[in-house]
């Protein structure tokens, strides 16, 4: 089956024909994703978090495998509402909210929150009788750069007095949620909190809750290196036996965003200008850490990069993006065949957390999505135009228009 992993794609008449910088956003590969990951958790709801890559027509994929949606803003409503999601299918996991944006999400028909402190529990008291909770516990992870329980989630030991107070508030509270950091290198501390979890489940159950859920969050990972296929059905393997110790009927959600996106888009961009400094070759391109390679700055992910016509004797070079500021560099220490202006630079894996934090710094627009689907043969299907991303606003500013 094709999919980005094996798509051997024409870089340059790609450039020639929509321009550079350009990323390839490909179905095939967001639809292989879910299917890989469903299969290795058959028994977990997959709410794809939209925050990595919110786009359309990952959405539209999604959609197609029967995927439910994982919210936190206004604007990530407003994408799921235009693209025909069923608000049922949805939860709204950000701890923090303002009174309206429960309103928002609400009026959308989405009904299920996240809260992890007495504060935001009293917010929902004049929603009580729509609104269900899961409350968020922290693990902790130093395994992970992107550490999510600094900010969010209730210790596991102050739990029961946060379910008891809200309780006492008269909320539904269904169940419970963790997220143990994003590209996790191991499943360890995901079965460390299914673990925890479950002891706090039948505590409170046998107090005389009914929780029903356990939402196990995101943080599953791709091969960055490698930019090879993750093995994910292994990863996963000891979640599938954590989760059986669950008391039958738990219904089990997880949120994965990285996992699903990050290998679903690459990047194409151009050498424009050429110099030596202190020994070595610069290349000075047309796309860099302020736009499609923001997430080396906010994820601290590495993304794998090639010059794919470059021939000759590889040396030590550096990738310089096209803003006025020194901190624009995207790889100081590359090995690179000797390249020249107009020469092509190709990033994989550039899905996740990659465009959804560029900046148009320097007013620099931010780079154009061209959509492909590898599996069904329409890749360059030359009815597509694409729009430039900064002429439309925030929620709608990956659209592209035919
Ligand atoms: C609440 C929540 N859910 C899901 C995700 C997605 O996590 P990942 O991309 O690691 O799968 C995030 C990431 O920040 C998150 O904050």
């Amino acid at each position: 089956m094709k999919n980005l992993y094996t798509a051997n794609l024409d870089y340059r008449s790609l450039v020639n024909k929509y321009g550079s910088p350009l990323l390839i956003l490909d179905q095939a590969t967001v639809r292989h994703q879910y299917r890989s990951l469903k299969r290795a958790l058959p028994s977990v709801t997959l709410h794809y978090a939209l925050k990595p890559l919110p786009h359309p027509d990952v959405v539209s994929a999604l959609l197609e495998e029967g995927s439910s949606f994982d919210l936190a803003t206004k604007g990530e409503i407003d994408l799921v509402r235009n693209a025909g999601v069923d608000p049922r299918t949805c939860i709204h996991t950000h701890p923090i909210k303002k009174d309206d944006e429960i309103r928002y999400a609400l009026d959308f028909g989405c009904n299920t929150f996240v809260i992890d402190n007495i504060e935001e529990a009293k917010k929902f008291v004049s929603f009580r009788d729509q609104a269900r909770l899961l409350v968020r516990v922290s693990f902790p992870n130093p395994e992970t750069p992107v550490d999510l329980s600094k900010k969010f989630g209730v210790l596991p030991q102050d739990c029961m007095e946060l379910l008891r107070f809200a309780k006492t508030l008269g909320l539904n509270v269904v169940g419970l949620s963790f997220h143990v950091g994003s590209q996790v290198p191991n499943a360890r501390r995901h079965c460390e909190a299914i673990e925890q979890c479950n002891d706090i489940i039948r505590q409170a159950n046998e107090e005389g809750f009914d929780l029903e859920i356990l939402d196990i969050g995101g943080g599953f990972p791709v091969d960055y290196e490698k930019a090879e296929e993750k093995d994910i059905f292994s990863f996963c393997a000891p979640i599938r036996d954590a989760l059986a110790i669950l008391p039958e009927g738990i219904r089990v959600l997880a949120e994965p965003g990285r996992f699903i996106s990050a290998p679903s888009m690459i990047n194409i961009c151009t050498v424009v200008g050429k110099a030596r400094r202190f020994g070595k070759p610069w290349y000075y391109l047309d796309d860099g850490v302020y736009c499609s390679y923001s997430g080396q700055i906010f994820d601290h992910v590495m993304y794998p990069k090639f010059a794919p016509y470059a021939v000759g004797e590889p040396q030590e070079s550096v990738l310089a993006g096209p803003t006025c500021d020194s901190i624009d560099i995207i790889a100081e220490n590359i090995m690179l065949p000797e390249l020249h202006v107009d020469d092509i630079i190709v990033g994989k894996m550039m899905g996740a957390y990659t465009i959804s934090t560029a900046t148009e710094f320097n007013f620099i627009n931010k780079t154009e999505i061209l959509v492909v689907d590898t599996e069904r043969g329409d890749e360059l299907d030359p009815q597509f135009r694409i729009e430039p991303v900064s002429e439309v606003v925030t929620t709608d500013r990956f659209k592209l228009v035919s």
